[in-house]
């Protein structure tokens, strides 16, 4: 399926660009006309991805993180967050509820949440090169909303 829209932004790893990434996402959805529910699971999805990357994916530096969003036709906005940091080993592990590298200020539920709010969860990763995140979700057509 070809992308009607798309936009990427890159970034870096610091915790004052996860509200700059989760409200991007945001204005990039307005134009499907979501519902403010829609919007919020957008929103947290992204800042439980982006949150991963400045915490676990380049624990003592700075780097990149890129941010793909992609239109389609059939209403669905894709998400893609990308970073060339630390990598997980095992990612069905890394997925797991509860499961964390993070210790006691983490709660191991940041991929739980990702794959409830969206349609699709796609990670993959290769350690020491780093970490790509797929969401999708399916924005509803609404009366008289954008096309
Ligand atoms: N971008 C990433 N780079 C490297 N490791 C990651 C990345 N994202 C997740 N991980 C690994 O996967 C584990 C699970 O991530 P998840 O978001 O589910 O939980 P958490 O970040 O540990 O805790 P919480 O999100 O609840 O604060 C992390 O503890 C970490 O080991
Ligand atoms: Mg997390």
């Amino acid at each position: 399926m070809k992308a009607m829209n798309e936009a990427t932004v890159a970034f870096l790893s610091r915790s004052a660009n996860e509200s700059f990434a989760r409200t991007t996402a945001a204005c990039f959805a307005a134009q499907l006309d979501p519902t403010l529910e829609e919007v919020n699971d957008i929103k947290t999805a992204v800042s439980e991805a982006v949150t991963n990357c400045i915490v676990h994916a380049y624990p003592d530096s700075l780097g990149l993180i890129q941010m793909r969003l992609r239109l389609f036709e059939d209403h669905t906005l894709e998400i893609q967050i990308k970073d060339k940091g630390v990598g997980i080993p095992d990612v069905e592990q890394a997925r797991k509820p509860m499961y964390t590298t993070g210790g006691e200020e983490r709660s191991g539920m940041g991929f739980t949440i990702m794959e409830s709010f969206m349609d699709l969860l796609k990670v993959r990763s290769t350690p020491e090169k780093g970490t790509t995140v797929t969401m999708r979700r399916r924005i509803s057509r609404r009366m008289g909303g954008a096309g």
